[in-house]
């Protein structure tokens, strides 16, 4: 290829994109999501309106019509059904998310739809959908009426705080195009939409296939006098509109420090706008600087607005790092590590009060506890869809309202006033799964009322005047496995080598701090996580702390290591099969287990997580107690 060649291609590039951004620059953009049941029609109607808003390419329109005739369409010249699968299929290779984002434009506007899968399941989808949505399309099919989905994904749609929701009754060639059918359904609808509080909403009577008040006016409804739906989606006011005119605010993504001479901070502008000039502060430290730079791609500007990815300079050099958010200086938002949260869960395994979630929120990672929930919201029950019901847990599609408890606290606003930074999800630490999204309230007060006491002798003191290193010494293993009589032959070898020593066993434990907690999941997670804090205490005190319980959940022993300086934490797995321990039996437990009189046992009917890394095993088939402890004590003096 000749350089002339390059030159003139590049050009031409640059040409086309400067043509498409003057054409499109002044144009909004319009975020809707459409939810509705499998048959309600969906990829019909996405698929007329791309086809209409002429978004699909030639060749492919070419091959549509081809596998049209091919799966034949009933008289149907197109199947756009099969348009928008088709790119749904294509999509889901390599990429796992299962909602897919389609773009087009008018004349008058920018669109970016999100087509959520509709069945039961896919909650999660709707809400990945959903949280960026400023509009939702909820599809009836005009023959079935209001069902529990329409409820159902419209409750969702209002909590999520989509301001703008069209009803559209599709499939009105079915029914005639009948006005009392019509009628009926709408009012219908808006008893349900006044009983959760979605104070208004747009009625359209359309046909995907057909194309009645999709585009253009159809003469099969002359009983309709409102807008068709594209006439409805382009002139509807967008939420990012009213963004503008909010304080300022952008969670910092990244850095952005190429050579010495440049440190600027990068990210999108969630609301308002700021200027070069202005005064501006970072969040959760509350320090001060100005703006001395705004830079998009590679142009310095004047000004940052809200909808644009841009890079901060500041006057100072303070600190500010990925998590941080810039704000207004004189209206930052609030800074908190407890909240009360509309939580919903998308996992398969249900939500674990007291469990420690990865939480992000804009770009800020922390750690994250839910308590047991308030109360869930029904969405199933037709008729009660709203109510509160009562809940120690959260299944899979479930909503419900608990307080959260963060381990720093992390800049924020409600959700209902700022999506950005209001909006979270929850992540599975050693799945890695998203098993949650929420939104939060707002901050409890009693947060901002407990400040940390700094005293005088600090934990080094404490282990200088013991002459040791604090440890916390984590045994783990089945009920009968032996850790209690190892952690005593332990403990016993360190007092004789003069170490300061304190065991915490299970049996003892539970008749005393942790005498009104039983076996559920939830009852060894708080368990372990009073343990934790109460090892934690001792080994500050300078101890070496042993613990001798199940402690089943990978999570939480996790979560104890977290809370401990690196290296302080050392995990005991006592390696014992369960036939073995249920063998040796000796409190006659696993017998009870066996004969059902004895629920949620460890090995039986609750899981033991196994360690994946501890960093002592012990095997108590091949070796005796004494034997073990002296290989862990003499493992510890190794791992020094
Ligand atoms: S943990 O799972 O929360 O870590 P922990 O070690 O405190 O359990 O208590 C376990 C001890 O409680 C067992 O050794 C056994 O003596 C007794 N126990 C009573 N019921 C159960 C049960 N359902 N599952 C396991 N242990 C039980």
């Amino acid at each position: 290829m000749s350089d002339d060649v390059i030159y003139r291609t590049d050009a031409l590039i640059a040409e086309d994109i400067d043509a498409y951004l003057e054409k499109h620059q002044h144009k909004t953009m319009l975020r809707f999501i459409t939810c509705g049941s499998v048959d309600d029609g969906k990829s019909t109607l996405i698929g007329r309106l791309l086809y209409d808003s002429k978004m699909i390419f030639e060749d492919q329109l070419a091959a549509l019509e081809s596998d049209s005739k091919r799966v034949g369409t009933q008289g149907q010249e197109i199947d756009f059904a099969l348009l928008v699968d088709g790119l749904a299929a294509e999509r889901e290779q390599g990429i796992t998310i299962d909602v897919a984002y389609r773009f087009f434009s008018t004349e008058n506007r920018k669109f970016i739809v999100a087509d959520c899968p509709g069945h039961e399941q896919y909650t999660r989808n709707m809400v990945t959908g959903a949280s960026t949505a400023d509009l939702a399309v909820i599809l009836i099919d005009a023959r079935k009426g209001v069902l529990v989905q329409t409820r159902r994904h419209s409750f969702l749609c209002h909590q999520l705080g989509i301001k703008n929701l069209v009803l559209a009754v599709n499939k009105m060639d079915l029914i005639g195009y009948d006005q009392t059918q019509y009628d009926a359904i709408i009012e219908a609808y808006r008893a349900f939409a006044d009983s959760i509080g979605i104070e208004n909403f747009t009625a359209i009577p359309i046909s995907g296939l057909a194309g009645d008040n999709i585009t253009t006016r159809s003469e099969n409804t002359d009983w309709y006098d409102g807008p068709t739906l594209m006439q409805h989606l382009e002139t509807v006011e967008v939420r990012s509109d009213a963004n503008l005119a909010e304080p300022f605010r952008m969670p910092v993504q990244w850095v952005n420090r190429p050579n010495l001479d440049f440190r600027g901070f990068s990210g999108l502008v969630a609301s308002g706008s700021l200027k070069v000039g202005d005064p501006v502060r970072v969040l959760p430290s509350g320090k001060t600087s100005i703006v001395s730079k705004v830079v998009l791609f590679d142009q310095e500007m004047e000004e940052a607005q809200a909808g644009q990815s841009v890079t901060i300079c500041l006057a100072d050099e303070i600190d500010c790092s990925r998590g941080s958010v810039l704000a207004e200086a004189d209206s930052p938002p609030e800074v908190s590590d407890q909240f009360e949260a509309t939580i919903v869960w998308l996992d398969d395994d249900p939500m674990l009060a007291g469990r420690a979630y990865s939480m992000k929120l804009a770009s800020q990672t922390v750690s994250a506890t839910v308590a047991e929930p308030k109360y869930e919201i029904n969405i199933n029950d037709p008729g009660s869809v709203g109510s509160q019901l009562a809940a120690k847990t959260l299944k899979l599609n479930a909503i419900g309202v608990a307080e959260v408890t963060t381990d720093k606290p992390i800049v924020f606003e409600p959700y209902a006033q700022n999506r950005a930074l209001g909006g979270f999800i929850l992540i599975d630490k050693i799945t890695n799964r998203t098993v949650g999204a929420g939104m939060l309230n707002f901050s409890l007060r009693r947060a901002q009322n407990v400040h940390w006491q700094a005293t005088t002798i600090d934990r080094e003191e404490h282990a200088n005047l013991k002459n040791q290193k604090p440890l916390v010494l984590w045994f783990t293993g089945l009920s009968g496995s032996g850790k209690s009589t190892i952690a005593n032959e332990v403990e016993k070898a360190l007092n004789r080598m003069n170490r300061h020593t304190f065991l915490l066993d299970g049996d003892n434990v539970r008749h005393g701090l942790n005498k009104d907690l039983g076996f559920t999941d939830a009852d060894r997670i708080e368990n372990i996580r009073r343990i934790g804090e109460v090892a934690k205490l001792m080994a500050d005190a300078g101890l070496i702390v042993l613990t001798a319980f199940i402690s089943p959940f990978r999570a939480e022993r996790q979560m104890v290591r977290d809370m401990l300086p690196e290296g302080e934490f050392v995990e005991i797995f006592v390696d014992t099969p369960l036939e073995v321990a249920e063998k040796r039996d000796v409190k006659g437990l696993y017998k009870k287990a066996r004969e059902g009189k004895l629920k949620n046992f460890t090995g039986i009917d609750s899981p033991y997580e196994a360690p994946e890394r501890p960093d002592i095993t012990v095997n108590t088939v091949e070796m005796t107690p004494a034997e073990a402890a002296e290989h862990i004590v003499r493992s510890l003096g190794a791992l020094k």
